[in-house]
């Protein structure tokens, strides 16, 4: 609980990476830094790229709004993230941030049959940025 207080703290020291300037085009891989002390490599996503790949237009299909217990449609929150809302434990019918992850990225590969559903084929280590360890 209280290391998960430090969680805000590691997200304002990544601000850089949500600064203007970096868009979603040049994202490589989903940022781990709202995660405690990640265990894994940061998941390879290349998301622009990626969504042209796999098709997907409707930008809600990752970034959604529900309302009232329901997805909204015609709505998508591209501008907040993933962590703004999925927190470290599950509560009621929103997943912790692991299974949010997990169950949209995997949970959609399983289905299509397509895409990457194995740990160390997301979780690639590798230098990702400077500074980063590489190996
Ligand atoms: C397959 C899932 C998926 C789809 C589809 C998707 N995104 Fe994303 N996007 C992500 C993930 C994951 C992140 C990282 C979120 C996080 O770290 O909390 C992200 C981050 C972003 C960011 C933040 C990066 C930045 O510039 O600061 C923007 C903007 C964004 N997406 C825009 C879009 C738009 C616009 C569309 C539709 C054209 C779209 N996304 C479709 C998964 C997706
Ligand atoms: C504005 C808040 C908000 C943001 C931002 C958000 N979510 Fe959610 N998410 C929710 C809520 C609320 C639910 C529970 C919906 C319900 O009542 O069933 C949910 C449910 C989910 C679920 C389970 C239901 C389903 O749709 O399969 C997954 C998976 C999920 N979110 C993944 C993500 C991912 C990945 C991102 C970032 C790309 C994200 N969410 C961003 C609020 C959000
Ligand atoms: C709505 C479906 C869908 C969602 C959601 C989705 N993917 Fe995929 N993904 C695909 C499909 C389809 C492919 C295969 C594309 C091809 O090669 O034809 C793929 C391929 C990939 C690949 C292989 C390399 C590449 O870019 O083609 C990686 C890595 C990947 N996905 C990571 C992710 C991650 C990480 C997330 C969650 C943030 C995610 N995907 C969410 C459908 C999806
Ligand atoms: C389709 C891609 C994908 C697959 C397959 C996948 N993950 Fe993840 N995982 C992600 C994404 C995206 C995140 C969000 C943070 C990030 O980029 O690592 C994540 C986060 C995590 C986290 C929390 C952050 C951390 O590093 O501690 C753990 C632990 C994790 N995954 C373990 C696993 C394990 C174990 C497997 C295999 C059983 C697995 N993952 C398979 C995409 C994937």
């Amino acid at each position: 609980m209280k290391r998960w207080a430090l969680a805000p703290v590691l997200a304002l020291a990544s601000l850089w990476l949500w600064a203007p300037g970096f868009s979603q085009e040049d994202m490589t891989a989903v940022d781990a830094s709202p995660f405690e002390r990640p265990q894994r490599a940061p998941a390879l996503f290349k998301h622009d790229a990626h969504n042209e790949k796999a098709g997907i237009d409707a930008c809600n299909e990752c970034h959604h709004v529900h309302r009232d217990g329901k997805k909204v449609e015609d709505e998508s929150s591209e501008g907040e993230r993933c962590a703004d809302c999925h927190g470290r434990m599950t509560q009621g019918r929103v997943p912790s941030l692991t299974i949010a992850f997990h169950t949209n990225c995997k949970g959609c590969h399983l289905e299509q049959q397509k895409g990457p559903v194995m740990c160390g084929q997301c979780h690639v280590w590798r230098p990702i940025k400077a500074g980063a360890a590489a190996e």
